[in-house]
């Protein structure tokens, strides 16, 4: 990472991102905009054991949504689930076991999803993690790329036929301001040239996770899609960058103040008057980050070979692979 980058990262992080940029952000939130009932709509949230995940799940729970969490550990995931009945009172949480880096299962799960349920209102892309180091799936697809990158768009590929169907349907990613440092690039997705830096790498996902948002808002003008940043907050993923978390440690969001903006984007009427595909922080879509894209020349998406923004479903090609030909 340039210096530059760096040092433009983390001034605009102590400015924007801690607790008291949320604090200060917060005075001009709408609350009647998160004074509604969703009871009747259904919610799927990966990684909503944990972190801002599970705090989303009990924001949406509190308002009676329906909630689908998937988790990849079941005794962490039925932890929270007891959490979340028991705090909330509504008993429509239910557990889905799934690892997202394990390509297949994903597609797999999703077909079965498909089948087993009638509607899906909003999905919520929450999971991510940061790897220390290069490890391959059972595909033999490096692992930061297959959970964060591709697992999120198989998922949403595989449930956009059951999203369409269903009213008001909307697709939540949860990225990273981290993804600031990093410019588009898809000619080594496996990170298999340079040396493997665990963070960079997932500020490069985090990268694709904002463009992959942009196209397929371009394809899927029915669905509303959106993706965010939910400012640094004190949860595991903070942690498995231990110098960073031990420099801003007193100054991290709560995971319910992380969860804030995914809460406000998958239930509020005001969230879907914004165009589909747009990147938002605090409530509001970040015109500023897409200035800063500008200093990321790349930032258009392109294939080595085409120029073009390729899906990452181009580097696997296993059972799903029809799915995506000539629709996306
Ligand atoms: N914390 C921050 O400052 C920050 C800043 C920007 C963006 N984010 C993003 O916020 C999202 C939520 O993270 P968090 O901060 O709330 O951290 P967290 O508490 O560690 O939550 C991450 C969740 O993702 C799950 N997960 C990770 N890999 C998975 C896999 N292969 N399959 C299924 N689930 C998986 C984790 O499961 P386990 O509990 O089993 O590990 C956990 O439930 C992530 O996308 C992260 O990148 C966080």
């Amino acid at each position: 990472m340039s210096l530059y980058r760096n040092s433009a990262w983390f001034l605009k992080g102590v400015t924007e991102f801690t607790r008291n940029a949320f604090l200060s952000a917060s005075k001009r939130f709408v609350e009647k905009d998160l004074e509604v009932s969703v009871a009747g709509r259904s919610f799927m949230i990966t990684g909503a054991n944990s972190g801002i995940g599970k705090a989303t799940a009990m924001a949406i729970a509190k308002r009676g949504g329906t909630i689908h969490m998937v988790c990849r550990n079941k005794d962490k995931a039925e932890e929270a689930r007891a959490d979340i009945v028991k705090e909330t009172g509504n008993k429509e949480v239910y557990v889905h076991i799934l690892d997202l880096s394990e390509t297949k299962k994903v597609w797999e799960f999703a077909e079965g999803f498909k089948r087993k349920y009638k509607s899906l209102n909003v999905l919520i892309n929450n999971a991510g993690a940061i790897m220390s180091q290069r490890d391959l799936n059972a595909e033999g697809l490096e692992k930061s790329f297959a959970t964060n990158v591709l697992g999120v768009y198989i998922l949403t590929k595989s449930l956009i036929p059951l999203l369409e169907k269903s009213v008001d349907p909307r697709v939540i990613t949860v990225s990273s301001g981290g993804m600031l440092v990093q410019k588009l690039r898809t000619g080594n997705l496996q990170s298999e040239r340079g040396r493997y830096d665990g963070t960079m790498v997932y500020a490069q996902h985090k990268r694709q996770q904002v463009v992959m948002t942009e196209q397929l808002a371009k394809t899927h003008t029915n669905i509303h899609f959106s993706v965010m940043h939910p400012g640094w907050v004190d949860t595991p993923v903070a942690n498995a960058m231990p110098d960073f978390h031990q420099s801003m440690k007193d100054s991290l969001r709560t995971p319910e103040q992380g969860a804030d903006t995914v809460v406000w984007l998958s239930v509020s009427e005001a969230a879907v008057k914004n165009p589909s595909g747009r990147f938002y922080q605090e409530l509001q879509t970040v015109s500023k980050i897409w200035k800063h894209a500008v200093i990321v020349p790349a930032a258009k998406g392109s294939s080595p070979k085409t120029g073009r923004w390729c899906p990452p479903t181009c580097l696997w090609p296993g059972p799903t692979a029809p799915l995506w030909r000539n629709k996306s």
